[in-house]
């Protein structure tokens, strides 16, 4: 059976503990300038109306021919949206920007080091040095439609420019997170079977000049042995015209972008005219299983629906400046930093380092010097923020009108501070929940319409309507149940399919409540998203987590998001996480392991008094094990807390390789305290 038969699955009934907040309102100021304030959506984008309705999201897009069928399912569950139409990603990005727009940034780029100025690169600028590299990338490197290509990365101006030049050409790209391992970059030119991949020498992290074209000879090496050949290593310079690499480069393999691309100078290259339904790019994504699986996007369909959600949700206008502070290499940053808010003609941002370097002030100094006036993070960097310098915002004069808080539930202690302090109590939050499967968002409150609920993501969002069932396949309807969050009907920007595995698309995705495998009528075919989720009377849903994440105590189910956001509560408290001990009674015990904020003392009041909280909050039933007062969590480097590696000690079981974390010397801290 699929990878969903493997998880823990839920059971018929959960009872969810964690209280329903109250509303807030979006300012009038807000809905006056907002893209969509028109109710009447919600009815547009009917189940009625489905398909149809989707053709509002195509349109926003300039495409060569129109599509001949809004939605092919004849290959279900593989559809195939606005069949027949032909479009350009990079034309959509850049070209049709340059008759209104050519002076217009497109790109401020932040180095991390504050002594080096910012970049501003016009519309007209992404033009040129897009169609150079794509003359390259063409002419050099030997790339045409439908090739893949495998690039790593570091955040920077030339990431979008080398996504953009092969959108161009049609050469589906294949991003791969710049801080990931050589061996998960070999892992993923393999399985694309890239012939040609894309590097920077070097890059800032934390005040480093980290080597970064070492990560390239390894890749390809490791690739080799797999029997996938890498002919070709282009290679960036952070500083343009100087090697910050003490890596040789490889005579025949390697070259210098920066040299190579003065042989294209004034070169133009007409956009290929791509069919709606060919992929643009592939994004991996790891699952239940190890082997990370390459979520195939749809050219036509992704870029309508990332538009579309660029527009209503994050409601860009082309005079906004927006930053999303998520990376390139994850799926938010291809949506939300690359195409949607260059499809729309904004200013999008893109910062090289960490938030916090030099310190807690640097993201509310860099909003500040650009006039960014809407942000986007996800709740791990919020946290983060709060807990090493909760008064800084107030320090810098900057003024979001908007904000995005995305990637995990947020609780709702954190989203206020993030209301109140980040966004000065003037911005409009959405939450919204999505995964890198759905290429845009599934459910978030459309901001100018529908009011905030701390800790709750929203409704459906235009054209997405979820369900939530049960193990047995029935709809759970009332209020606080959870269940497994589906969604009834296909959107434009879902993957079209796992790259070169369709059966693994199938069974991971749609087996679990498809009664009928030969249909071809949409209705049969749930998408199934894997997370638990509670929908409240209003129609919010709640999303509790992956469905391996739910804790049952005996016989209770408890979201680990509920038990860390009453641990919260408690001022002392920057950050908790909870991870499912074995007992032999109760089945399962929550353990609680907790950061303190700066210069709070561990004692064991402080652990007793976050004991009780949790109780009070929840009940009992929900009372941890053990209350750990850790240093640090450990965390990957994109921020997220291991809560497989806590798991792993709590169990005293093998808590497997920890050097990619951010800080691995902290688990054998963890592991003694824990042993003792
Ligand atoms: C999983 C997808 C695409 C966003 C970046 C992460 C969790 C995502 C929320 C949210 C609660 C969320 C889900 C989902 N998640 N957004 N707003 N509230 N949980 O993409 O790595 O593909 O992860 O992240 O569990 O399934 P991803």
């Amino acid at each position: 059976m699929g990878e969903q038969k493997i998880m823990e699955t839920t059971e018929a009934q959960i009872a969810v503990h964690w209280q329903e907040e109250g509303y807030f309102n979006p300012s009038s100021k807000f809905i006056g300038q907002a893209n969509l304030t028109d109710p009447e959506i919600f009815e547009r984008f009917s189940l009625d109306n489905f398909p149809d309705c989707f053709t509002e999201y195509a349109e926003m897009l300039t495409w060569y021919k129109y599509w001949d069928e809004v939605l092919d399912t004849s290959d279900a569950p593989c559809w195939k949206w606005f069949k027949g139409g032909e479009i350009n990603a990079s034309y959509n990005c850049i070209d049709r920007h340059l008759k209104e727009n050519k002076n217009k940034t497109a790109i401020h780029f932040v180095p991390e080091l504050e002594e080096e100025r910012i970049e501003h690169i016009t519309y007209q600028e992404l033009y040129v040095r897009v169609n150079e590299f794509a003359a390259l990338l063409r002419d050099f490197a030997g790339l045409k439609r439908g090739d893949r290509v495998t690039i790593h990365m570091p955040m920077s101006t030339e990431l979008p420019i080398t996504m953009l030049a092969c959108a161009r050409l049609g050469v589906i790209h294949s991003v791969v997170f710049g801080g990931f391992s050589a061996s998960a970059c070999a892992d993923r030119i393999v399985d694309s079977n890239s012939r040609v991949l894309i590097t920077m020498d070097a890059y800032y992290r934390s005040g480093k000049l980290l080597n970064h074209k070492i990560n390239a000879d390894e890749a390809v090496a490791i690739a080799a042995k797999a029997g996938q050949v890498v002919d070709k290593v282009l290679v960036w310079q952070r500083y343009p015209g100087k090697y910050s690499s003490e890596t040789p480069m490889v005579d025949g393999r390697d070259c210098f972008v920066n040299d190579v691309v003065k042989n294209y100078y004034g070169t133009r290259i007409e956009p290929e005219k791509m069919l709606s339904e060919e992929p643009l790019f592939l994004m991996y994504t790891s699952g239940t299983t190890g082997k990370p699986k390459g979520a195939q996007h749809s050219t036509g369909g992704y870029l309508s629906y990332v538009t579309a959600m660029s527009k209503y949700i994050q409601d860009i206008h082309p005079t906004d400046v927006y930053w999303c502070m998520a990376d390139i290499g994850w799926i938010t940053g291809h949506s939300f930093i690359v195409y949607g808010p260059l499809a729309l003609c904004a200013s999008t941002v893109i910062y090289e380092g960490v938030p916090t370097y030099p310190d807690a002030g640097r993201s509310w100094r860099i909003a500040q010097e650009l006039d960014v006036n809407i942000f986007h993070t996800a709740p791990t960097a919020i946290r983060a923020l709060r807990k090493i310098g909760p008064d800084e915002p107030a320090k810098y004069k900057y003024h979001f009108k908007h904000m995005t808080t995305v990637g995990e539930p947020i609780e709702p202690e954190v989203w206020k501070w993030y209301q109140s302090e980040v966004g000065k109590g003037e911005a409009v939050i959405v939450d919204t929940w999505w995964q890198t499967e759905t290429g845009g968002f599934l459910c978030s409150t459309v901001p100018a319409i529908n009011p905030m609920k701390p800790g709750s993501a929203g409704p459906g969002v235009p054209g997405i309507h979820p369900i939530i069932l049960d193990d047995n396949g029935d709809e759970i309807t009332q209020p606080g149940i959870a269940g497994n969050i589906c969604i009834r009907n296909p959107w434009p920007g879902i993957m079209q399919t796992v790259w070169g595995d369709r059966q693994r698309f199938v069974d991971t995705y749609y087996a679990r409540y498809c009664k009928n495998p030969e249909s071809k009528d949409w209705r049969d075919w749930p998408y199934v998203a894997g997370d638990a989720a509670t929908r409240s009377g209003d129609g919010y849903y709640r999303i509790l987590g992956r469905i391996d994440d739910v804790i049952n105590v005996s016989g209770h189910r408890l979201g680990t998001k509920e038990i860390e956001s009453a641990a919260l509560m408690v001022k002392e408290v920057a950050e908790a996480a909870v991870v499912p001990v074995a007992h032999e009674i109760k089945g399962k015990e929550p353990d609680l392991y907790i950061a303190l904020k700066p210069g709070v003392e561990p004692t064991d009041e402080i652990a007793k008094k976050i004991s009780d909280a949790v109780c009070d909050q929840i009940g009992k039933i929900a009372k941890p094990r053990k209350v750990w007062l850790v240093p640090d969590m450990p965390k990957t480097r994109s921020g997220k807390i291991m809560r497989r590696v806590l798991g792993a000690i709590s169990n005293k079981g093998d808590v497997g390789n920890v050097m990619t974390l951010a800080n691995p010397e902290v688990v054998e801290t963890i592991k003694k305290m824990v042993d003792r």
